[in-house]
Order: structure tokens, then C-alpha cells, then sequence
């Protein structure tokens, strides 16, 4: 079938400023939208630039508005979208080239939570061992695959990109809530702060855009629950506490 491809082109150091330009393209339903920008790249203009690697949803490179809507290019089909196609870049991060935005501060807040585990006790003689349970706990938030979908989906992020953004609360979830872990006090500390977890005002909108299905809401609530109890356990006379 014949589609229309509109797509948001800019390069920031020869255009004063983004235009749109469309293409036309003989897809078959079946075919990703990652496909029909291979075609146009291929076949058509070869300047046009995106990321991607996998093509399967696992590298999370090809994060892109699609139709208004963050997506993965290649997990959305041709049939999904109809015949009529509008891609642009990610919204919140400075555009390096057409599809391409620059990941710098997403990186840069996903490392403030120090995402990897944190052990202060000795090693034990084997390994740091857990239940199914404890590892079920943070089974949810293991699931991320940084495309920054949520992030860039979300009208706090766009008010304030100084706000640290779903993606790094995910990730600091993912190892706040496990057993074997010891470092949750320097990362809740990285997000009790003014650009920090409260940031979010629970609109949702990153739950819509994450691919991998992460309850990104529960999540983030789970970390401001853990907050509060602290600043609740600390702010009161230690017989007050049960
Ligand atoms: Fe992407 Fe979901 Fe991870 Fe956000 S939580 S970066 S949308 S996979
Ligand atoms: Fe890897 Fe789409 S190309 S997730």
C-alpha cells in the first residue's frame, strides 16, 4: 500500500530551523515504521538520520514520536498507524540531527542513582543469595531498556528538564527494593531532592509510552512512599514509632 511519511528534518548547524518534509513509500501492513525509514533512507534521501540497532525492542535506540505518540519505530507497524505517518524526534532534549536528540542529561540522571548494586557488608562465602519473593519485589523495574520514551513523554520533564525524570526512578527502584542491595540511602537521597521524585505530579503519560509495559506510576509512587516513611520515622520521638 502507498503511505505518506512526514518527517520532522533539522540539522542544527546548516538549518535555521526544523521543517517537514514528506515521502512517499510502498510499505506492506506488516512492515515496521523502522522498515519504512530504512526504505526512505536507502532509496530515497540518504541524509535522512535515526538511531537504531536491534530492530527487535531490546536496544530501546529508536525512541521517536510517532503520530504524536512516543514509540519504539520498530515495534510499531505499518497497519497500527494507517497511511498517513508523522515522525518527529523526541520532545525535551536538544535535537543533534533530524531523528537523533542528544541523551547526555537522560545518562547524566540515570547515573545519579547509581544504577548497579551497592554492598557494604563483607562478602558472604558464596553469593549474596535471594528468594523468589525479594527478587519478585523489583521484577517490574528490571525491564527498562533506557529508550527514554517515558521521560520525554512527560509535561514535568518538558516544564523543568532539570527534573530527573521516570527513567532514572525506575532505576533507582529497580535497586532501592532489592534485598541484596545497600546503597538506597545515597539514592534516596539523590531523589529527595527540588528536581528530584517529587517533581512528578502523576499524569501518567509515561506509563502510555513505555514499550516494555513498566508500571512506571507504582514505581514512582513506591519511591515517594519510602520517602515519606523515612521523614515521617525521623521527624517523630523514637517511642511514637512502632
Ligand atoms: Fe523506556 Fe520504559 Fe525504561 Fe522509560 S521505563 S526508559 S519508557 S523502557
Ligand atoms: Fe532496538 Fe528498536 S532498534 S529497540
Amino acid at each position: 500500500m502507498p503511505i505518506t511519511v512526514k518527517i520532522q528534518r533539522f540539522n542544527p548547524e546548516r538549518d535555521p530551523q526544523p521543517r517537514w518534509e514528506e515521502y512517499r513509500v510502498q510499505a506492506d501492513p506488516a512492515d515496521k515504521i523502522l522498515d519504512v525509514l530504512h526504505a526512505i533512507k536507502w532509496y530515497q534521501d540518504g541524509t535522512l538520520t535515526m538511531r537504531r540497532s536491534c530492530g527487535h525492542g531490546v536496544c530501546g535506540s529508536d525512541a521517536m514520536r510517532i503520530n504524536g505518540v512516543n514509540r519504539l519505530a520498530c515495534k510499531v507497524l505499518v497497519r497500527d498507524v494507517g497511511n498517513r505517518v508523522v515522525i518527529e524526534p523526541l520532545k525535551g532534549f536538544p535535537v543533534v540531527k533530524d531523528l537523533v536528540v542528544d541523551l547526555d542529561r537522560f545518562f547524566a540522571a540515570y547515573r545519579a542513582v547509581k544504577p548497579y548494586l551497592i554492598t557494604k557488608t563483607p562478602d558472604p562465602p558464596k553469593e549474596r543469595s535471594q528468594s523468589l519473593r525479594e527478587r519478585e519485589r523489583f521484577d517490574d523495574t528490571t525491564k527498562c531498556i533506557l529508550c527514554a520514551a517515558c521521560t520525554t513523554a512527560c509535561p514535568s520533564f518538558w516544564a523543568n528538564p532539570d527534573y530527573i525524570g521516570p527513567a532514572a526512578i525506575v532505576n533507582a527502584h529497580r535497586f532501592i527494593f532489592d534485598s541484596r542491595d545497600e546503597g538506597a540511602e545515597e539514592r534516596l537521597a539523590a531523589l529527595n531532592t527540588h528536581d528530584g521524585v517529587w517533581r512528578c505530579r502523576t499524569i501518567f503519560n509515561c506509563q502510555d509510552a513505555c514499550p516494555r509495559g513498566i508500571e512506571i506510576p507504582k514505581a514512582i509512587a513506591e519511591v515517594k512512599q519510602t520517602l515519606l516513611r523515612r521523614t515521617f520515622r525521623f521527624s517523630r520521638p523514637a517511642k511514637d514509632i512502632s
